[in-house]
């Protein structure tokens, strides 16, 4: 990848590509659950441009181009004790070109320096190898199974729990 990777705010012709993910079945990959409000985006953007102090969403910008998003969620253990889950959805013709992995490992260098948090966390799907490959090129190590964590595709499966604290090695 010869071309300059970086990370913007959501601008409202991203919109499009958002709508695509909620009505193209499969577009969004295994992260697919069926049909979607394609008018959410719209209103999210209106409320808060996709920046929240919950959670976010960020474009993965390629040069002039728009590669995809990467998204990030509160969660918790203890009330006091919160972090941050990650997500990320390229569009296929950007898949597999070492954007996936950069684009993680520039959000989670965001986040911890722009939040406190120590703790970052990414969930994938047991067959997803990309992703696997794309968190630990990102500086996550596997922390286990988490089993029945979704329904998707017919039938509960399986999860695959990632993290990345702020004192790993980047
Ligand atoms: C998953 C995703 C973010 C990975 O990003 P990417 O840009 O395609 O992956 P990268 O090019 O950065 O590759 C990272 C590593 O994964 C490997 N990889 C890429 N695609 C692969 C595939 N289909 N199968 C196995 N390994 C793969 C790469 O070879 C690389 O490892 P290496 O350097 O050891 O060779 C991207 O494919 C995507 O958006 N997929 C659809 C949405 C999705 O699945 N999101 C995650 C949901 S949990």
């Amino acid at each position: 990848m010869t071309q300059e990777i970086h990370l913007r705010p959501v601008a409202e012709p991203d919109l499009a590509m958002f709508r695509r993910f909620a009505v193209e079945p499969g577009l969004i990959g295994l992260d697919w659950t069926g049909f979607r409000d394609a008018q959410e985006p719209a209103r999210q953007f209106a409320a808060n441009g996709y920046l929240s102090p919950d959670g976010g969403r960020l474009m993965v910008a390629v040069g002039d181009d728009t590669a995809g998003y990467v998204s990030w969620r509160r969660g918790a253990y203890m009330p006091e004790s919160w972090y941050w889950e990650i997500g990320i959805a390229l569009l296929p013709e950007w898949r597999g070109k070492g954007i996936g992995w950069r684009a993680q490992a520039m959000l989670c260098e965001y986040l911890f320096h722009h939040t406190p948090v120590q703790r970052i966390q990414a969930c994938t799907h047991p067959e997803n190898l990309a992703e696997q490959r794309a968190l630990e090129k990102a500086g996550f190590q596997l922390e286990g199974v988490v089993r029945a964590a979704e329904f998707r595709a017919g039938q509960w499966r399986d999860g695959l729990l990632y993290s990345r604290l702020r004192s790993d090695p980047s």
